[in-house]
């Protein structure tokens, strides 16, 4: 973990007060690489209890966090994980509450397959990229009130970043590092931002990003969810703002009679020309419909909550403590299993230099 953050995390448990709410913190879900997501319940007058997810931030990261929690609220969609409620902490602290997903992340369901060795049904893998295409085009077409698109990119599409309630749902989580247009104060344009093993070319170029770069991340993710490998093991140079990578070896070349239809869909997802890719979310989301269809492969929540219970039996809180930059999954490995959000960032800026 980084060192950085262990002044965000507290002996429990602890309360919280800020802005009128009460905070009763129980249990640590994950260490971030921003903040520390915990489990807590918010309570009220007469009896009034919720249990939420509680993102703390120290002071050096509320803006990231107001950034996340602005987008957050104006974004509504069950396949995105909902806002309730920021606020300041009287030490200072910034804290995002959010609709506690109760299941894993689709890192631990990674993880999990790996250990064993077991490829993942393909419907419940299908599905999963069903439910994050659905979430992240609710977010690329986030409009301003004036019913203009703000071009709103998650620029962070991961498998620790996209969590499965236990009954099946997916949840898009983390828009800390989202990029987008005049309406909400943007990030300033800065290097590359994202985790380095999913992200687009042109991203890790510090290009243009548009929402094409999620769909190039979401590729990468359905890539390993059908393989349980790495597309992209080899490290990534990045110099001078520039960074080449090789194409990863086709699922038919690694998986015995698995469906070039399929193929070709992760394929195009993550294709390294923009323009060669699915040009929206909703239209990889249509592609892994019609697949399905033709294939006779039945998608939805139900795949998905078959193959979480069968993984992990009952589930009462997300507790995997995985995140993509950390040590990762031990069998899907590859030198990116260190990679880290930051180190993008200052080898870009001084390449820059
Ligand atoms: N709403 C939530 N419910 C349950 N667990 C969550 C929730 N949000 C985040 N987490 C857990 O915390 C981890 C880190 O949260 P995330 O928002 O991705 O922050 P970071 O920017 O630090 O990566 C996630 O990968 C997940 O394991
Ligand atoms: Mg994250």
């Amino acid at each position: 973990m980084d060192d950085r953050l262990l002044g965000t995390q507290r002996p429990l448990p602890f309360s919280l007060t800020g802005g009128g709410s009460h905070y009763e913190v129980v249990r640590l879900l994950a260490a971030g690489s921003m903040g520390t997501v915990y489990l807590a319940r918010r309570t009220g007058i007469g009896g009034f209890a919720r249990d939420v997810a509680l993102k703390l931030a120290p002071p050096r990261y509320a803006r990231t966090l107001f950034h996340e929690a602005r987008i957050l609220a104006r974004l509504g969609h069950r396949n995105v994980v909902q806002a309730y409620d920021f606020g300041r902490a009287p030490d200072g602290q910034h804290y995002l509450a959010m609709e506690l997903v109760h299941g894993r992340s689709v890192r631990a369901v990674l993880e999990h397959a790996a250990d064993r060795q077991s490829l993942l049904p393909l419907g419940a893998w299908l599905s999963i990229g069903l439910g994050a295409a659905m979430g992240l085009a609710h977010a690329h077409d986030l409009c301003d009130d004036d019913g203009e698109l703000v071009g709103l990119v998650h620029r962070d599409v991961s498998p620790s970043n996209l969590l499965l309630d236990h009954d099946g749902a997916v949840k898009v989580v983390d828009f800390g590092v989202a990029k987008l247009g005049a309406l909400l104060s943007p990030l300033p344009p800065g290097p590359a931002r994202g985790c380095a093993g999913y992200m687009a070319p042109e991203s890790l170029a510090h290009r243009d990003v548009d929402l094409r770069s999620d769909v190039f991340s979401l590729g990468v993710v359905l890539y390993e969810l059908a393989t349980l490998r790495r597309a992209f093991p080899a490290p990534v140079r990045v110099a001078g703002g520039a960074q080449l990578r090789s194409l990863p070896i086709p699922p038919t070349r690694l998986i015995a009679r698995f469906p070039a239809r399929i193929e070709e869909i992760i394929m195009t997802a993550m294709h390294p020309d923009p323009r060669a890719r699915f040009q929206t979310a909703d239209a990889l989301r249509a592609a892994i419909e019609d697949v399905a269809e033709l294939l006779g492969v039945a998608i939805g929540d139900a795949p998905i909550a078959r193959t979480m219970a069968a993984m992990f039996g009952p589930i009462r809180v997300l507790d995997d403590g995985c995140d993509d930059s950390g040590d990762g999954p031990r069998r899907i490995s590859g030198p990116f299993d260190a990679v880290e959000y930051i180190t993008i960032e200052a080898e870009v800026e001084e390449a820059a230099r």
